[in-house]
Formats: C-alpha cells, sequence, structure tokens
C-alpha cells in the first residue's frame, strides 16, 4: 500500500516542513494544499481558524490522506485539540524547538520568534515554563514577516529590514540559541544567519515533525509503494488563493527543490 499524507499551512511557510517529510518519505503520497485565500491565520479568530482546519481535514480524508500535517504553529496553538476531536485520522502539529534551545544554550540565552497569536498563547508559554530550567528565554513576534514572506521576492527589502529589527533585539538579550517558531521563517534563515553570525544557533523543527509523520503512519521504505519512482513523483501541490499567490508558491517550490506544479482548488 501506498501512504498518503495531506500537510497544510496558511501559505508558503508549510513547504519547510514538506521539504523534511519528503526528505523522510521519499516514496508516499503528499498532498500539500495552501490556505491562502484565508492568510494570515494571524488575523482569524480562533474560532475561524478551526473551522479551516477542520474543513480542509474533510478533505484530505476525502482525498484518502493516512494523516494530516498542521505545519503551521499558529493553527497548532490555536486549534489542534479540535481538531483532533474532529477528524479520524492522526494529526502531527508544529511544536517549537524549545525544548533543545534551553538544553543546547550555553549562555542560558534564548530567543524565540513567533507571529503574535504564537507569542500570546498559553501551549507556547506552557512550553517554555517546562523546559526553560535557569535559562532566560524571551519571546520575540512579528506581525508583518509571515506575510511578507508570502510575496517574496517582491517584499525582499521588507524582509530584510524586518529580520535586521529582529536580530538586533536577539544580540541584545545576548541570545546564543533563536528558535524560529513559524514555518516561515526557516524560508529566511540565510538572512538571520547574516546579521546573527555563527554566534546563533537557530532551531526550527521541520525534522522532529516529518520523524513524528513516519512514525503515525508507520511508514515503511520498503513497503511503501508507489507507481512511478521519479523523484518527488508523489507530490501534489494546491492553493485556494489568487494568481500571485499561487505564484509566490511556485516560487519557493522551486527554491526549495521540489518539483510539482501549483493548482488551483478550491475549497
Ligand atoms: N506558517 C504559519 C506559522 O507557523 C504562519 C501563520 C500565519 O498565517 O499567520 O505560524
Amino acid at each position: 500500500m501506498t501512504i498518503k499524507v495531506g500537510v497544510m499551512d496558511s501559505g508558503v511557510g508549510g513547504l519547510t516542513i514538506l521539504k523534511a517529510i519528503t526528505g523522510a518519505m521519499p516514496s508516499a503520497e503528499i498532498l500539500y494544499f495552501a490556505d491562502q485565500k484565508y492568510a494570515p491565520y494571524g488575523n482569524l479568530t480562533a474560532p475561524e481558524i478551526a473551522e479551516r482546519l477542520v474543513r480542509i481535514g474533510e478533505y484530505f480524508l476525502q482525498q484518502g490522506c493516512h494523516a494530516m500535517v498542521v505545519a503551521c504553529n499558529t493553527a497548532t496553538v490555536v486549534s489542534i485539540h479540535h481538531l483532533r476531536s474532529s477528524i479520524q485520522i492522526p494529526v502531527v502539529g508544529v511544536e517549537p524547538a524549545v525544548k533543545p534551545a534551553c538544553s543546547y544554550t550555553r549562555k542560558k540565552s534564548v530567543s524565540v520568534l513567533s507571529t503574535p497569536v504564537t507569542a500570546a498563547s498559553s501551549r507556547l508559554n506552557d512550553l517554555i515554563n517546562a523546559w526553560r530550567q535557569d535559562a532566560d528565554v524571551e519571546i520575540l513576534s512579528s506581525a508583518t514577516l509571515a506575510f511578507l514572506i508570502d510575496h517574496m521576492p517582491t517584499s525582499q527589502v521588507e524582509v530584510n529590514l524586518e529580520v535586521q529589527r529582529i536580530c538586533a533585539q536577539v544580540l541584545d538579550h545576548r541570545s546564543d540559541t533563536l528558535v524560529l517558531a513559524c514555518t516561515h521563517y526557516p524560508l529566511v534563515r540565510a538572512y538571520f544567519e547574516q546579521y546573527l553570525g555563527e554566534a546563533v544557533s537557530i532551531l526550527e523543527p521541520s525534522v522532529g515533525v516529518a520523524a513524528q509523520v513516519v512514525r503515525v503512519t508507520s511508514y515503511n521504505e520498503a513497503n511503501n509503494l508507489l507507481v512511478s519512482q521519479a523523484e518527488n513523483s508523489g507530490l501534489m501541490v494546491q492553493s485556494n488563493g489568487n494568481q500571485a499567490q499561487l505564484e509566490a508558491l511556485s516560487h519557493w517550490l522551486e527554491e526549495l527543490g521540489l518539483a510539482a506544479q501549483v493548482k488551483s482548488q478550491v475549497i
């Protein structure tokens, strides 16, 4: 049999998780859905995000998916519990790399960067309280960075300025570890590295999420049969966004070396 996984995000951010999943499960079928019509999720209310997740979960079920990945921190913190009680397949969310950051930091100083919704969530704050031990963990948020990344390359100058602003705060806090707690942010990791240099380690959770998807689907490379073995042949990418948003999705797919055409899908 062929394992099929549905991966969703409000936009292009989930592609960082998708990339890790395709690496860990090369012969699985993967359906990526970008809910761009409703992006950014940070502008929606919690019930609106919950409704979108259930709607997309039902769609993944209809498409024969064996598991659903919520490749978005904002959606995970707001409504993963509701989604899990609403659909019948395993649901994997994103957990910011707070635990490894707190055990890794030598200077006992960590910065966590997220969207304002994730920053204010009890889920992120509980996670930090559970793992911080003697580390000083500051939460930073950006109301614009995910949205700007969704519009690259047009928004490149604004992205650069926003990353520079954030990095000044990280350096001010004397952090030696930065946790990227929004799946969009690893797409511009090079910008962070440029301002932070080698003294600050940047952590993001895509490899851990992919490992969890392998576990919940009992994926086994030897037993997973995909008709064509061509690279990424099992990858389908869909979006309900407008033409410009579809083009941004294609841009990032190409940047990440993921060969798939973006199809328009109304959900
Ligand atoms: N990639 C999403 C996240 O991880 C972005 C959220 C949004 O659309 O506001 O939080």
